[in-house]
Formats: structure tokens, C-alpha cells, sequence
């Protein structure tokens, strides 16, 4: 009938892509199961290689392989730590010889465990535990694996049987739906023109020293995860992540229906974590790597009225430069948290070391002893390599100590600012102790607050000559760009650490190992919570360092850029995380700092840095950009109490600080391409000005009620997203809130510790059936710890109900309190939005605490304030009011 042959062969096609991406046929690559074993919650799998293996110009084929597969079956297991209902562990390795891979004290986890001799034939076999959603089917000639979700029977893995495993290669396709049915996130570091993974794309993971301006380039940091959000049918979406724990250089190629690791040693080690949520996966993930470090409460940058900010800038001249940039900031009345030193107070940019001239121990430390008393912070720079100097104290004590990475049996020698260095070895346990020596000698001198620890990819500024196959192994992985040694800007990789492990495999846990050193020195050192700003990160870098996007530029590009990293590392599990406001390199122009400090107001890390030589850029010096940022930052200062308890869900859970909008709405799937826009936590939509010239936003609202922060008027109320043309003036940048959300928030004009005695504001934004909730976190802002057994912390869980007949109900209930005072604790004054405006007459709102009534004199809205009728306001105040 009709011309069927055409139709018939397209559906045949898409049944092949979809459904059996990989024949069982026999393949001249890849491997064959020859025994398989299990028990509960465990497969394992020996492979041979089939045919007489392939790509021979990338070394010899492993003939045999172990494969173990592994996931919980009780909550025995969970406790051990063995795996996790939601995790499924899949490890491939060389069956015969060990193999490098991921220190067990870097991701602590289950070790492996030995194949049991007692082997049956080989065949196909299911590993599908009945409280897991992750199902793990072994397809035994050739080989090959696909792990689904149970509950919906969708493939999330399909390894093809092209596997290939060699000494320095290692090779591992998947198939994917590909079309608009699968979005990937993640696989950084690397600054992307979109969050979302765009086919085609090759993400190559070794860590550099090449400025964030670069866009597609392996960057500082290796994060070889990805979360994969599939739109099902009917909307309902189920999201999933993919880590391959491995922190050899790779390049991963996305093509749309296939992801391919190409990996120059390790194990395929992969951990699939079963979602659904967004927020599950990252849970889940930072269950296993570790979660985010708490940051003080102080480098939120809002500890002195009306909103305190980080300042940096490469190039400072002397202390009278520093001095006359506080005095700036708060002559114009911009209070400034945070100063920050760049390598310009080095002498000769020695770590460790004071410039004679321009940053003399006297004065630096009257300067730094005066920001103490403001209540204002100091933080400091240090680089990894130390100047090789007989002269120079810190170079003596490591010499003696012997801490530094070796090549060919003598110490590494390379190049970074103070000329020739050598770079500690932070997997040898002595040096991390050095390290902390050395810090906890320069804080008697100077007493910073925080570390900021640069250049630690390891940047060199030579290229050391390749001496082996280690420097310049036989697959050329895609190192900034071009396909050439990995040694290039770094120190070589047949450097030789502890243990005698290569450079070569431990290369992308460097600034994690510097991190971990840092953070433990400061620990120890000041018996308060550290904060560590780290360059280069690994997988499991958040439990010990927030970070920043490295060296962008003052371009509108990189502006709308930075959006797609700091949603990048919140997957990663670093979620304190910003870009140098206004532009790093290049000379900014008034407009760009303006909408920069904009978005950068909202940045969990919030700071101001630029380049030597650059224009500069501190707030105070353009009237626009000083009244665009006290506008902004005025609104961060107010958010601190939400952002804080936002830093206690990242730190109990993993759930990023700044989330893209499809962790609040998966099911819509028109956040998933949403990035120039973001959420601070669950429900605060910030929309910032991305484009010269603009004057208005083209903002996306998902289904429900948004409220504008700053008026607090209705500005979308929907069954739908849609979008809305907002009006972005030069001096707003655009903030709602959610309907259904209640925002602990700060009064204007305290300090943070005044805050904690003075009275909370409570926004509560109503959802359509009149609901809300939220939570708010208390602690000193600098225990050690946050949350826990020990420490002293409350957690306070706000809701809020309408009744027609009596109004809205705001309830208060205390969780935890092992804070202190009850007086500490105290909300003065209730703000309800999105009151309806036929409830009761008086359309009181009333306040429980704890179950019991409270006297408030409420206040309601409606025209009051000359709110519109449909976002009516409420208002009760409850001054005194203890929690
Ligand atoms: C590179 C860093 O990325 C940048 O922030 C810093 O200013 C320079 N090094 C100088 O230390």
C-alpha cells in the first residue's frame, strides 16, 4: 500500500539505535566472558581477549581481565560501607597484575574483593538487588554490560564490545538515546559556551594551567562525572550519574548516542548512582567522594553591615595600596569582608615569605591586626613550588626533611615565579607535615584567616623533555588542544612521588592532595573551621577547598561562562564556588563590572579579582558599578541565613549552593537547557543581565508563583513555564522566590554576631493551596565542625498553611538546638506573600513556635504597601519572639 518500503526501513533503523545498539555477533576487538561467579550482590567475571586485539601502535592488549560488579543487598552492607542501595560499583581491571588506581585514602570505599576460584561457565547473568533500581546484566560473547533502571526498564550504561585494555590505553564506549531524551551534565573542568554537554564535543581531563578564557580546554581541575537527566514519557523525568573513578589523563568524546572514555592507565572503576531527583544523584555522589567542606560563616562575605565582599587583585604595590583600598571601600560605605594578598607581598615570591619593602612584617601585620578589629578577614596566597635557595628557610627545612618529587632520583626541578623551584610531595605524609610547619610559622608573623592555593595543576613554566613513554604516552590525549606530551606547562609525568608512584597516574590529585594538607594545616593551626580557595581540584576536592573559575576574562562571554562552571562544580561537589568578579584578564568597562558584580553578588564564593596591569576594578570606583553593587550585595547580605543553611544542606547532603533550575522542576524540561539563569537552593531564581546594551531579561519562570525579592510583587504565577521580559535597569539585577518557600533572611545593619541576637525575617512565599516551607540553620559560623554530634548547631523548620476561614498559619518547630541561648534564636517579623485575598476578613497570620500560639500583632496587606491585590503581603510582627 502507498510506498511502504521507506517507512519500514527507518523503523527498523531506529529500532536498532534504540533498543540493540550492540550485536552479539562476534567482534575482531574486545573480549569474551570465560567464568563467571556470584552471590548476593556481588558478580564477578574473568574476560579473555577475543580475536588478536586491536589499535597495536597503543602497546599490547591485556589478555586477561577481572570484572566485579557490586552493589548492596542489606543494610548490613550500607553500614560497612560497602555500597549503597542507589550505587552500583563496576570494576574492570588487568586480572593478573595490579594496576594503579585511586588511593583508597583519597576516596575512601569498599576494596576489592578477590574472584571467587569456584567459577562457573561462562554466561550471561543479572546482578539486580531487590532494594536497588539499579539492574547490572553481564553479556557474556563478546563481552559487554548494561546496567537499567528496574522501575522503568530504560538502559542508562550499554557498553559496546569494543572494549580495549592496554597498559597505557584504555577504551570504553556506551550507547545513549541521544535526541532531545538525554541531557548530560558535568565532566569538567572546562569552561563551556553552554552548562549542557553539546555532541561532539571532546572533554579532556588533565590538570592545566591555561586561562578559563579557553573555552573547551582541559582546565585545572579533572572531574570525570556526569549526570544524565532522561525525559520520560508522560514528562516524568528520572536522572542518573556516571563517575569513573580514575585520575589518569582521558578524553571523554560525546557524540549524542554514544560516550567514549579514552583513558591513558588506571581501571575502569565506574560507579552508576540510581537518582531519580537530580538532587538524589548528588547525594548519592558525595556519599561516596565525600561531602563538601562547611566554609565560615564570614567568606560569605557579609559579616559587617550593609554587605561585606572579597577583594583581590594581582598587583597591589604595598601595604599603603591595601590600606587604601579598605579605606576606599568604606569611604564610600561599602564595608569590605575579606582582603586578599595576590603573590605581591613575597619577598622575591617565596612562599612563606614577606617582601622587605613594600610588604614589611611591621606594617603588613598593624594592617592585618586593624582588619581584625573592623571584624574584616585576610587571606594570602601560596604557590607549590619552593624557590631552590640555601638562603631561604623554607627551602632548607624541606631539603632537610626530604619532601620533595623526584625525577630520575634527584628532586624535580622546575619553574613558577620565585625562578627555580621544587614542588613538595603531598602524597608523602612528611610533606603535608612540613607544609603545615611552615604555615603555622608564617601565621605567628602574618595571621591570615584563610589560604588561597594557586598554580597547583602543578603549573611550570618550562616543558620538561619527554624521557619516556610516561611523558609522552602512545595515546596523545587532547592536552590543551593539541595532541602532543602531556608534560607540556607541567612538571613531567615520569616524576616520581611517595611510594614510587608516577606523576604520571597521580598527576590530577595534586591541588586535592595541596587542599587536604591546607586545609588540615589551618585545622590544626587555629582550631577553627578553615577556609581553602584552591585552583585545582579532584574528584572529592569539596571536603576540603571552595574554588574559583581561574584566570577568565573581562568579557561578556566569559560572564554568561561562569554560570555554566559554578553549575558544574555543584555537581562535582564543590558548591562554594565563583568567578573573579568583572573579569580577571583584559580591562573591564563599567557596564560589564556592573552586570558582573550583579551575578557575582550571587555566586556562592563572591569576590572582586583582576590582573596585573589591568584596570582597576574595586567597587568604589565607578558610581554605577558602586550602586549596582550595593543593591546586590544589600540583597546577599539579607540572604545570608538562607545561604548559610544552604551551606549546611551542601555539607549534610551534597545539594549544590547554585543549582540549575531543572534540580527544582525536572520534569520541565524546558530548564534543562536553562543557563542563563540559576537557583540559590531550592526555590531563589536569579536572572542577571548577560548581554551590553540590555535593559531588559528574557527570564524563564517554571509552573507556579514567583515573587520578585526586591518588591516583593507576583511577577509569574502559572500552571506552566513560560517567559517573561523582565525590566533589568543598570542598577537591578533580577531575584524571585518561589511560591512555597520560606526564606529565613537577615535585618539590615548587624553584624554576624549581632545577628545571631538580633531578630530573624521570615519570607514566606505562598504556593497557590497557600503552602510553604524552609529551614534555618544556626551555628558560631566557625566551629570546626557543622551539624554533627559535637558540635553546637541548631536547625529550625518553618511551614505555613492557609485556612479560608482563619488566615495563613506560620509555624516554627526546632529540629536541633544544641546551639545555645534560646534568646539567639529569634524571628521578628513574618512577611507573607501571596496571602489570598478572600480569607478571612482580618487575614491574620498566626505564629506557632513549637506548637504554641504566639502573640503577634499582624498586619496584613493588600493595597498597604500598594502591593497588587493578587500577590497580597502579610505582615505580622513578632518581635521577641524566641524559637
Ligand atoms: C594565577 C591565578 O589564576 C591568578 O588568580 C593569580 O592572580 C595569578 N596566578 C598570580 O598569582
Amino acid at each position: 500500500m502507498g510506498s511502504p518500503s521507506a517507512p519500514k526501513h527507518l523503523t527498523l533503523l531506529l529500532f536498532f539505535f534504540l533498543a540493540v545498539p550492540w550485536t552479539d555477533a562476534e567482534s575482531p576487538a574486545g573480549y569474551r566472558v570465560v567464568s563467571t561467579s556470584g552471590s548476593r550482590g556481588h558478580l564477578s567475571a574473568r574476560l579473555e581477549l577475543a580475536g588478536n586485539g586491536v589499535k597495536e601502535d597503543l602497546g599490547p592488549d591485556i589478555q586477561r581481565l577481572s570484572l566485579t560488579a557490586r552493589q548492596a543487598t542489606s543494610n548490613c552492607d550500607k553500614h560497612t560501607g560497602l555500597e549503597t542501595d542507589s550505587r552500583l560499583h563496576v570494576r574492570i581491571t588487568d586480572a593478573e597484575h595490579r594496576r594503579w588506581e585511586v588511593p583508597q585514602d583519597i576516596i575512601p570505599r569498599a576494596a576489592p574483593q578477590h574472584i571467587s576460584l569456584a567459577a562457573s561457565a561462562p554466561r550471561s547473568r543479572i546482578l539486580s538487588a531487590a532494594t536497588s533500581d539499579l539492574t547490572f546484566t553481564l553479556h557474556s560473547s563478546p563481552f559487554r554490560f548494561t546496567v537499567s533502571r528496574r522501575s522503568t526498564g530504560d538502559v542508562l550504561f550499554d557498553s559496546s564490545p569494543t572494549l580495549v585494555f592496554k597498559d597505557k590505553y584504555l577504551e570504553l564506549t556506551t550507547s545513549l538515546p541521544g535526541d532531545e531524551r538525554s541531557w548530560l551534565y558535568g565532566l569538567g573542568e572546562h569552561t563551556k559556551r553552554t552548562f549542557r554537554l553539546q555532541r561532539g564535543d571532546t572533554f579532556t581531563l588533565w590538570n592545566s594551567d591555561i586561562a578559563a578564557s579557553n573555552v573547551d580546554l582541559n582546565l585545572y581541575g579533572s572531574h570525570p562525572f556526569y549526570l544524565d537527566v532522561r525525559s520520560g514519557s508522560g514528562g516524568a523525568a528520572a536522572s542518573h550519574g556516571v563517575l569513573l573513578l580514575n585520575s589518569n589523563g582521558m578524553d571523554v568524546e560525546y557524540g549524542g548516542e554514544y560516550l567514549t572514555y579514552r583513558v591513558i592507565g588506571g581501571v575502569l572503576d565506574l560507579y552508576f548512582f540510581s537518582g531519580p531527583a537530580p538532587l538524589d544523584v548528588v547525594d548519592q555522589y558525595t556519599q561516596l567522594i565525600g561531602r563538601p567542606a562547611p566554609m565560615p560563616y564570614w567568606s560569605f562575605g557579609a559579616y559587617i553591615d550593609p554587605f561585606g565582599f572579597h577583594q583581590c587583585r594581582y598587583g597591589y604595590k604595598d601595604v599603603a595600596d591595601l590600606e587604601g583600598v579598605v579605606a576606599g571601600y568604606a569611604n564610600a560605605r561599602i564595608p569590605l569582608e575579606v582582603m586578599w594578598t595576590d603573590i605581591d607581598y613575597m619577598d622575591a615570591f617565596k612562599d612563606f615569605t614577606l617582601d622587605p619593602v613594600n610588604f614589611p612584617a611591621g606594617p603588613l601585620r598593624r594592617f592585618v591586626d586593624q582588619l581584625h578589629r573592623n571584624g574584616q578577614k585576610y587571606v594570602v596566597i601560596l604557590d607549590p613550588g619552593i624557590n631552590v635557595n640555601s638562603t631561604y628557610g623554607s627551602f632548607v627545612r624541606g631539603m632537610q626533611q626530604d619532601v620533595f618529587l623526584k625525577r630520575n632520583g634527584s628532586n624535580y626541578q622546575g619553574k613558577v615565579w620565585p625562578g627555580d623551584v621544587y614542588f613538595p610531595d603531598f602524597l608523602n605524609p612528611r610533606a603535608a607535615e612540613y607544609w603545615a610547619g611552615e604555615i603555622s610559622l608564617f601565621r605567628r608573623t602574618i595571621p591570615v584567616d584563610g589560604l588561597w592555593i594557586d598554580m597547583n595543576e602543578i603549573s611550570n613554566f618550562i616543558d620538561p623533555a619527554p624521557l619516556n613513554a610516561l611523558d609522552d604516552p602512545p595515546y596523545r590525549i587532547n592536552n590543551s588542544g593539541v595532541r602532543r606530551p602531556i608534560n607540556n606547562k607541567t612538571v613531567p609525568a615520569s616524576a616520581v612521588h611517595y611510594g614510587g608512584v608516577a606523576e604520571y597516574d597521580a598527576h590530577n590529585m595534586y591541588g586535592f592532595l595541596e587542599a587536604r594538607a591546607t586545609y588540615n594545616a589551618l585545622l590544626k593551626d587555629t582550631g577553627r573551621r578553615p577556609f581553602v580557595l584552591s585552583r585545582s581540584t579532584f574528584v572529592g576536592s569539596g571536603r576540603f577547598t571552595a574554588h574559583w573559575t581561574g584566570d577568565n576574562f573581562a568579557t561578556w562571554d566569559d560572564l554568561r561562562y561562569s554560570i555554566n562552571t559554578m553549575l558544574s562544580f555543584g555537581l562535582f561537589g564543590i558548591p562554594m564556588v565563583g568567578a573573579d568578579i568583572c573579569g580577571f584578564g583584559g580591562n573591564t568597562t563599567e557596564e560589564l563590572c556592573s552586570r558582573w558584580i550583579q551575578l557575582g553578588a550571587f555566586y556562592p564564593f563572591s569576590r572582586d579579582h583582576s590582573a596585573i596591569g589591568t584596570v582597576r576594578r574595586e567597587l568604589y570606583l565607578w558610581g554605577s558599578v558602586t550602586q549596582a553593587a550595593r543593591k546586590a550585595l544589600g540583597l546577599r547580605y539579607r540572604l545570608l541565613p538562607y545561604l548559610y543553611t544552604l551551606m549546611y544542606e551542601a555539607h549534610a547532603t551534597g545539594a549544590p549552593i547554585a543549582r540549575p533550575l531543572f534540580f527544582s522542576f525536572p520534569d520541565d524540561a524546558a530548564t534543562y537547557a536553562v543557563d542563563r539563569q540559576f537557583l540559590l537552593g531550592r526555590g531563589v531564581l536569579v536572572s542577571p543581565v548577560l548581554d551590553p546594551g540590555a535593559t531588559t531579561v528574557d527570564a524563564y519562570f517554571p509552573a507556579g508563583r514567583w515573587f520578585s525579592l526586591y518588591d516583593y510583587s507576583l511577577a509569574s504565577s502559572s500552571g506552566s513555564g513560560h517567559r517573561v521580559t523582565l525590566p533589568a535597569p543598570a542598577d537591578t539585577v533580577n531575584v524571585h522566590v518561589a511560591g512555597g518557600c520560606v526564606v529565613p533572611m537577615q535585618r539590615p545593619g548587624v553584624t554576624t554576631s549581632q545577628s545571631r541576637q538580633t531578630a530573624f525575617h521570615l519570607l514566606v512565599a505562598l504556593r497557590e493551596d497557600g503552602t510553604a516551607e524552609g529551614d534555618l540553620f544556626l551555628d558560631d559560623g566557625e566551629a570546626p565542625e557543622m551539624g554533627g554530634a559535637r558540635g553546637r548547631w541548631a536547625l529550625v523548620k518553618f511551614s505555613a498553611a492557609t485556612d479560608r476561614a482563619r488566615g495563613v498559619t506560620v509555624r516554627s518547630r526546632v529540629v536541633h538546638n544544641s546551639y545555645g541561648p534560646s534568646r539567639s534564636l529569634v524571628v521578628g517579623k513574618v512577611v507573607v506573600l501571596g496571602m489570598p485575598p478572600a480569607a478571612a476578613p482580618s487575614r491574620e497570620i498566626a505564629v506557632y513556635v513549637n506548637g504554641v500560639r504566639v502573640k503577634n500583632n499582624s498586619t496584613s496587606g493588600g493595597g498597604r504597601h500598594g502591593f497588587r491585590q493578587s500577590g497580597g503581603l502579610g505582615v505580622a510582627r513578632v518581635a521577641g519572639l524566641a524559637l
